[in-house]
C-alpha cells in the first residue's frame, strides 16, 4: 500500500474515533508531568492506528506515544501522535489533531495530520508539496518578524524554559499564540495561518509530520538555534523560510 494513502485514510479513521469520544466520559489520567493528561480517546485512536500501520507494514518500527515502540526489520518508520492537543480536546477546543509520519531510511517521505473538530486534512509526499483538504498549501510571505503571527508551546511544567522567549517575541512580532497542539502548529505554519512555531522540548511524535509539511509548503524548519533539525531531538523552529534567521536571533536569548 502506497504509505500517503495509508497515513491519509488511518488519520482519517482515527479522526473520527477520536470525535465519537466527544461528551462521553474522556477517563482523563495525569501522566508523570503535572497536567500532562491522557484520555480514553488518546488510547483508542493509538490502538486503531497501530493495527492499520501493523497489517499494512508488518516489517516497520513504529513509535506511537501512548504504545512506545515496536522495532521491524525494515528501514521504515512510523511516528504517531494519536490526539495532539489532548488537553484542548479534554475542554472541546477544536485544535486537536491526528498526527502520522513515515520515514524512509531516516528521511521524512510522507504525512498526514487531520483535525477532526476543523475537519482539516493535511497531507504531505517527499518532493510532491503540501495539501490542506486536496488543495495545494503554501507558507506566507510575510518577511518581517514585526509583521508576524507567531506561535509556541510548551508543557506546563516546562514553562520556565519558555517564559522568557514569550516575552520577547511578544514585544516584537505582531502577535503571539500558544495553540495547544504542536503538530497543528506546524500545519498551520505551512498552510500560512501562522509565521512561525518554536518549542523546546517536543518528541518525534509531536513534530514528524508537521516537519514534512512545512517544508513541502516551502517552509524552513531547524533546531532554535538555527541548528540542523532532528526529528528525534525536540528544539523546534519552524518558519516560511523568510522569515527564518530573524527568528533565529530573536529567540537567541
Ligand atoms: C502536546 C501538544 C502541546 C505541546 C506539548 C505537547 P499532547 O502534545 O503538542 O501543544 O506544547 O509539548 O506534549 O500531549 O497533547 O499530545
Ligand atoms: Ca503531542
Ligand atoms: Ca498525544
Amino acid at each position: 500500500m502506497d504509505p500517503l494513502e495509508c497515513a491519509i485514510d488511518t488519520a482519517r479513521e482515527a479522526g473520527a474515533i477520536i470525535r465519537a469520544h466527544v461528551g462521553t466520559p474522556l477517563g482523563i489520567v495525569e501522566k508523570e508531568q503535572r497536567a500532562d493528561i491522557v484520555t480514553r480517546a488518546d488510547r483508542a485512536s493509538e490502538t486503531l492506528i497501530v493495527e492499520r500501520l501493523r497489517a499494512a507494514f508488518p516489517n516497520a518500527t513504529i513509535l506511537g506515544e501512548e504504545g512506545g515502540l515496536t522495532i521491524g526489520t525494515s528501514d521504515e518508520r512510523w511516528i504517531v501522535d494519536p490526539l495532539d492537543g489532548t488537553t484542548n480536546f479534554a475542554h472541546d477546543y477544536p485544535l486537536y489533531c491526528v498526527s502520522i509520519g513515515y520515514e524512509r531510511a531516516g528521511e521524512l517521505v510522507a504525512a498526514a495530520i487531520y483535525a477532526p473538530a476543523l475537519d482539516e486534512l493535511y497531507a504531505a509526499q517527499r518532493g510532491a508539496g503540501a495539501t490542506c483538504n486536496d488543495k495545494h498549501i503554501a507558507v506566507s510571505g510575510v518577511a518581517s518578524v514585526g509583521d508576524a503571527l507567531v506561535c509556541t508551546g510548551f508543557k506546563p511544567a516546562n514553562y520556565d524554559r519558555n517564559g522568557a522567549h514569550f516575552a520577547a517575541l511578544s514585544r516584537v512580532a505582531q502577535g503571539v499564540r500558544r495553540g495547544g497542539s504542536a503538530a497543528l502548529d506546524l500545519a498551520f505554519v505551512a498552510a500560512g495561518r501562522l509565521d512561525a512555531f518554536w518549542e523546546f522540548d517536543l518528541f518525534a511524535w509531536d513534530v514528524a509530520a508537521g516537519a514534512l509539511l512545512v517544508r513541502e509548503a516551502g517552509g524552513a524548519m531547524s533546531a532554535i538555534d538555527g541548528g540542523a533539525f532532528c526529528v528525534d531531538v525536540g528544539s523546534t523552529l519552524a518558519t516560511n523560510a523568510a522569515l527564518h534567521d530573524a527568528m533565529v536571533a530573536a529567540l537567541a536569548l
